[in-house]
């Protein structure tokens, strides 16, 4: 066992980070079976990061031309299906989860594997690009206690937010350390600009226009000086906005299948959408230790983060 909490219990080490023996099987899978395309795009985040909210921007983007926004996807899809998860128990080989061969070009993959620990295959193709997501840990923290707790069978006792801070500040969470995580990625993003683009869910949040033009351009679907006329881009920030996407009755009620023993409501990817709600629920002592936390682990690399 790893920790008190109900959520964290199982989770193994392996090389430093965290997971789920289920999402251990899934990443051997993955290094021995899976074969990137030159086209495919992977979004990768840490849980909680922001992930939903890019994939639907990451979609609307990549497949505007093809489908424009009376009858877009998004509208009847949650971006979960639109942009599946890699991470999806691919050693059960059930291919209602993802069908990696059907899937139209480009493919649109996502993952929440730390950059380490991703299959040579996904790192040595120089093609393939990589969008990811960052927030800060404060928020991430909060955000994936509401989520754990809202899928609490009812039979388990509550996990309060003091186990999961401890928890988190250990490094104990899916994918974790958070800090780890981040770092992965930001550095390769230094190193390989061209394949991974490295984005702030805050810098998303104070301008979107901006951060959908960047991620066109990156991913080798630029807006044309017309379709900016036309505004496009403010079309598709207003498709994925949080008010948007969580009022769409997909939404509001339907279920997510990520894997044979994994469902979740639609609802609960949806809390507040917003920027510094932690501050509401930590105390200043558990805010002062996370900002240490990141200032520490993100000083020596060089990683500057403005805490909310
Ligand atoms: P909060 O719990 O702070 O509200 P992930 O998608 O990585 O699981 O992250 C979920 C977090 O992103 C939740 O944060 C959720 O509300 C927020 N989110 C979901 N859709 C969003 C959107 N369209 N715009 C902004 N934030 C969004």
């Amino acid at each position: 066992p790893t920790g008190k909490g109900w959520m964290t219990e199982h989770l193994v080490q392996y090389q430093g980070f965290w997971f789920s023996p289920n999402g251990l099987k899934n990443l051997m899978w993955l290094h021995d079976h899976f074969n990137p395309r030159p086209t495919d795009i992977f979004l990768a985040s840490f849980p909680k990061a922001g992930t939903t909210w890019l994939k639907a921007l990451v979609f609307a983007t990549v497949n505007r031309t093809r489908h424009g926004f009376s009858d877009h996807p998004l509208l009847t899809n949650n971006p979960h299906v639109c942009f599946p998860f890699l991470d999806a128990y691919l050693h059960e080989k059930d291919p209602s989860f993802l069908d990696l061969d059907g899937s139209t070009t480009p493919r649109l993959l996502s993952t929440h594997i730390p950059y380490a620990l991703l299959p040579d295959s996904m790192t040595a193709n120089r093609s393939c690009r990589f969008v990811y997501i960052y927030r800060d840990p404060k928020d991430v923290l909060v955000s994936k206690w509401h989520f754990l707790s809202k899928r609490r069978p009812q039979e388990l006792p509550p996990f309060s937010l003091e186990e999961a801070f401890e928890l988190f500040c250990r490094g104990i969470s899916h994918n974790g350390p958070f800090w780890d995580h981040v770092l992965g990625y930001w550095k390769a993003s230094l190193e390989l600009p061209e394949k991974i683009l490295f984005l702030k869910y805050e810098d998303l949040k104070e301008e979107p226009f901006g951060a959908v033009k960047r991620i066109g351009e990156f991913l080798g679907f630029p807006f044309s000086l017309e379709e900016e006329r036309e505004g496009v881009v403010e079309d598709i920030v207003k498709l994925c906005s949080f008010e948007n996407l969580s009022s769409l009755e997909v939404n509001r009620t339907s279920v997510h299948k990520f894997s044979a023993d994994s469902l979740v409501d639609n609802r609960h990817f949806f809390r507040k959408g917003i920027v510094g709600d932690s501050n509401n629920y930590l105390t200043a002592e558990m805010i002062k230790r996370l900002d240490e936390i990141t200032s520490h682990k993100f000083f020596g690399p060089g990683l500057l983060f403005h805490n909310s």
